[in-house]
């Protein structure tokens, strides 16, 4: 245990909101770089104002339109639109049901311990669901609507929200005190993922107890390397000198469902667990200075001495990649696919492209970081499960460049080529995976403002980036009128590849939307003219595209007085006059993130993930002061003076059934 780490600052867990300027040093333009000169060539070719040029940088299909009549602009959703605004409960647009379907500390298994806070063990929490629900995907069982598993990815701890008696006040300040190893042991297995089979009887979803497929993978779950980079000696530790068994896996964030039915769990912000420090002439220090490594938001150093750099200098490159986990055999081993590289991996969303090879989009959540694409080697075969299962293994990965242009091209990262040799430190494929930022870095990638998801559509053939923000602000730029710096509210761009195909090494792109406050016109918002106040929003993080293709996006960070409203889950047109056009479905307590969002195959169910419901409070005037487990600004879902407030996994069905938007 160390001074610095005890007490620390309060809160110490919220590593997505982390103001650093990022961990790219490269020369790269930024993606606002790169929409800065769009404006400006299209400015002076056109002659034209700048709200123009916005105009024609978010859709040069719609300026084509422009002199045309406009047709009353039609929005695919018909839904009555929430009022967006802040309060401690959860709301849904008229006409549906959100109920609550599993809770930090809810039973999965016959013998699980009833939750209870006071008396919290690693041993319960592990026969439990975890805490912040990230990711939530659907896998049928037997083709089934109404009976499948469900798959929730657990991304992170909030100690002052889960432990009573951690935080204490300073000379006036809040301080969250270091956690005992029985807390530390809780957090670990509170991370991780939980497989869990529900079914819908009378049009209500309740969780099967005695499923047989009921797992729960947390940080002590024994997984295999597999890949380029498995046996890989910059893999290798005490613990494992084979570099090919890793105990866990970290931050799971968005993920994904492949399409032969295993779970992707992407490990994101891995850099947050590790502590210590690596001699300075160790040959790892670039490495992980590339990822922030360490970041020491946790204290499992002092009790796990592979989370300290000084005595396990190989473990941080054991985490940052892409799990894949065979949910129809709870006793398998997930598998840390590194073909698939290592970043701070947003997701894994997936399509089969015509040709049978399967295309995963990837998101690496940093400032100035870049998005990914990895393309199998071999074709997906629908007709056998097993065929599928090491498609992961082999294939190849690229990294996007957005030209100023509007086209684009994915660099492909592959040994040997270009400037990936051993002259630039890639002795193999292996450096490479390791490597994947400066790979990246080499090849010229685009440097991005946060990715998040990226998801791609089946039906309109397009694919969804979402950009969440990229401040880079100081506290004495912010004024009323400009409550942000630059890209505070992110943006959406929208790729289509080449031809119509996936696996197409270059493509073209647009920017559906920017983001942002309407009424302030600094922030250059590009919502329709048809979205209400209630409808923009910014800070776009998980999206979900229903059966129907249509887009729906959930935000991360909308918490604050100068929006007066949270997060939740907004409609988003695509097509036709209606684009951009935006419409807000549901929202999250206050303090709350809005993740998951999932809409079953009949399109009849949303899932939507409530993570960290109840962090912060200052912002709200119905608290006004920081929100932890003995003074919470929500009690949220239980509203029980002796429940803390809890994560929660939330199904949304139309009252009366039906699909969701017709
Ligand atoms: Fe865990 Fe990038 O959100
Ligand atoms: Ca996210
Ligand atoms: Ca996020």
């Amino acid at each position: 245990m160390t001074e610095e780490r005890c007490p620390k600052p309060f809160p110490t867990t919220q590593l997505e909101e982390a103001d650093g300027e990022g961990h790219n040093s490269s020369a790269n333009p930024t993606m606002g770089e790169i929409i800065s000169r769009r404006f400006s060539r299209r400015n002076f070719l056109q002659g034209s104002l700048a709200v123009s040029a916005i105009a024609a940088t978010v859709s040069p299909v719609a300026l084509m339109t422009a002199d045309k009549a406009k047709a009353a602009a039609v929005s695919a959703f018909s839904f009555p639109e929430v009022e967006a605004g802040v309060d401690a409960k959860h709301h849904v647009a008229e006409g549906y049901d959100a109920d609550v379907l599993l809770r930090w500390g809810d039973a999965l298994f016959p013998d699980s311990p009833e939750f209870d806070p006071n008396g919290q063990t690693a041993e319960a929490q592990a026969r439990q669901f975890g805490y912040n629900n990230d990711y939530v995907g659907f896998v049928p069982l037997e083709g089934a609507d109404d009976r499948g598993l469900l798959v929730v990815n657990h991304e992170y701890t909030n100690p002052h929200l889960m432990f009573p008696g951690i935080v204490t006040i300073v000379d006036g300040e809040v301080k969250q005190g270091s956690l005992s190893k029985e807390q530390v042991d809780v957090e670990m297995a509170a991370h991780g993922g939980t497989i869990v089979e529900i079914q819908r009887v009378d049009g209500k979803w309740q969780v099967v107890r005695d499923g047989q497929y009921n797992r729960r993978v947390t940080v002590s779950t024994e997984m295999e390397v597999t890949g380029p980079a498995a046996g890989h000696d910059r893999l290798k530790t005490s613990a494992d000198s084979t570099g090919t068994k890793v105990l866990g896996t970290l931050n799971n964030c968005a993920g994904g469902v492949t399409p032969w039915g295993t779970y992707i769990m992407a490990e994101e912000n891995f850099h947050g667990y590790f502590s210590g420090e690596l001699p300075a002439d160790h040959p790892e220090v670039a490495n992980y200075e590339r990822y922030g490594v360490p970041e020491g938001g946790y204290d499992w150093a002092n009790f796990y001495d592979r989370f300290d750099l000084g005595k396990e200098p190989n473990e941080p490159n054991r985490f940052g990649w892409i799990v894949e986990v065979d949910v129809m055999d709870p006793t398998s081993m997930p598998k840390k696919r590194t073909a698939l590289g290592r970043t701070k991996h947003e997701g894994a969303e997936s399509i089969v492209a015509e040709n049978g090879k399967v295309v995963f989009y990837l998101g690496d959540d940093e400032r100035f970081d870049y998005v990914y694409k990895f393309v199998t080697d071999g074709t997906y075969n629908p007709d056998d499960r097993a065929a599928n299962m090491d498609l992961l293994d082999a294939g190849t990965l690229y990294v996007a460049k957005f030209n100023d242009d509007g086209t684009m091209q994915w660099l492909s990262m592959v040994h040997g080529e270009g400037p990936l040799t051993q002259e630039n430190g890639f002795a193999s494929q292996a450096d490479i995976v390791i490597e994947t930022r400066r790979a990246g870095d080499l090849l010229g990638a685009t440097k991005m403002d946060r990715p998040e998801d990226v998801q791609p559509n089946g039906v309109n053939g397009k694919v969804y980036v979402m950009l969440t923000n990229n401040t880079k602000r100081k506290d004495d730029q912010v004024d009323a009128a400009n409550p942000r710096a630059e890209n505070a509210f992110g943006h959406i761009i929208e790729i289509a590849e080449d031809g119509g195909d996936f696996t197409a090494t270059s493509g073209k792109w647009e920017v559906l939307l920017k983001c942002g406050d309407p009424s302030v016109a600094e922030v250059g918002e590009t919502f329709s003219t048809e979205t209400t106040k209630n409808g923009w929003f910014g800070m776009p993080d998980n999206c979900a595209i229903d059966a129907a293709g249509r887009l729906w996006v959930s935000t991360d960070g909308n918490n604050n007085k100068a929006t007066g409203r949270t997060d939740g889950l907004w409609a988003v047109d695509t097509e036709g006059d209606a684009r951009a056009t935006s419409k807000l479905f549901f929202r999250v307590p206050v303090g709350g993130e809005l993740c998951g969002p999932l809409f079953t195959p009949d399109d009849e169910t949303a899932f939507v993930a409530v993570q960290h419901p109840g962090d912060g409070g200052e912002d709200w005037d119905g608290h006004g002061r920081p929100s932890y487990y003995e003074d919470l600004s929500t009690r949220w879902p239980d509203f029980k003076d002796d429940m803390p407030v809890r994560p929660s996994v939330l199904a949304i069905t139309k009252i009366g059934g039906g699909k969701i938007a017709v």
